[in-house]
């Protein structure tokens, strides 16, 4: 078996036999970060706008997202293990992200002709295509706005980050995974779903919750007001903790 090195610089040839336009070297070689201007992001706060070039043409986040969710992830480096089941999944899972009105887009500072070459590597592993666009961010830009190289676990390669950003282009959640640790893209799905629910009724949701389950009402309403807001009924565990049917779903037959 061939190391990765070898692995990609014989893909760059065959690419290149194509008649493909490959940018000099593999990009990735002796990169210095400068993360200086590197920002520290938070719950609530406006997600950065950026232009970059991606596998689906340059995109500008804002222009891109219009009126939807969008989930930005990041990924180590193309041609790895981990992050090709990852990106399989996020791919599988397109459907679930559509019907709840999500773009997704994934990220690594590898260039655009390595993107492009491992997407077969996908394709070919994953059994799926490539149907959302990867960000190719070489010169950073993108990873130094949303602090996705975290030095002391890696000089510089971004960790795995997930933002969900609402379509008011606010940042609600954030989470950050070892390279080590393939992702759950499930979890990403259902706090989407806790987001969206969340945000339209006067709820919280309690742990290992999931679509359907019952969720709490939210401790600052009074029973008076929880009596009209939840028709369906609740159980009072405790003055604070009030259990009830999730609102926006219609009971099981
Ligand atoms: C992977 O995606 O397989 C991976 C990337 C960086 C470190 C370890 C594993």
């Amino acid at each position: 078996m061939s190391s990765e090195h070898e692995y990609v610089t014989e893909k760059v040839r065959s690419f290149e036999a194509e008649g493909a336009r490959v940018a000099p070297g593999d990009g990735r070689a002796g990169r210095q970060v400068d993360l200086l201007q590197t920002a520290s992001l938070r719950l609530g706060d406006k997600a950065p706008d950026f232009t970059q070039d991606s596998t689906q043409g340059p995109i500008h986040l804002y222009e891109w997202m219009g009126d939807s969710w969008a989930v930005l992830f990041s990924h180590p480096a193309d041609f790895t293990p981990v992050c090709t089941t990852e990106l399989g999944m996020v791919a599988r899972l397109k459907q679930e992200f559509d019907k709840r009105n999500v773009k997704v887009i994934g990220l690594s500072v590898d260039p655009l002709f390595r993107h492009d070459m491992w997407a077969h590597d996908i394709a070919e592993t994953q059994g799926v295509e490539l149907n959302f666009p990867l960000l190719a961010d070489a010169d950073r830009k993108v990873a130094q706005l949303y602090d996705m190289i975290h030095p002391n676990a890696h000089a510089t390669e971004t960790v795995r980050s997930v933002f969900i950003i609402d379509p008011k282009k606010t940042v609600r959640l954030i989470h950050t995974y070892p390279a080590s640790t393939g992702r759950n893209f499930d979890e990403v799905l259902r706090v989407i779903d806790s987001l969206q629910l969340t945000d339209d009724h006067k709820v919280a949701t309690p742990a290992n919750w999931k679509a359907g389950d019952d969720v709490v009402i939210l401790p600052s309403i009074r029973n008076q007001e929880a009596d009209k807001l939840f028709p369906k009924g609740y159980r009072e565990l405790k003055p604070y903790f009030r259990m009830t049917p999730q609102p926006n779903i219609e009971p099981a037959e």
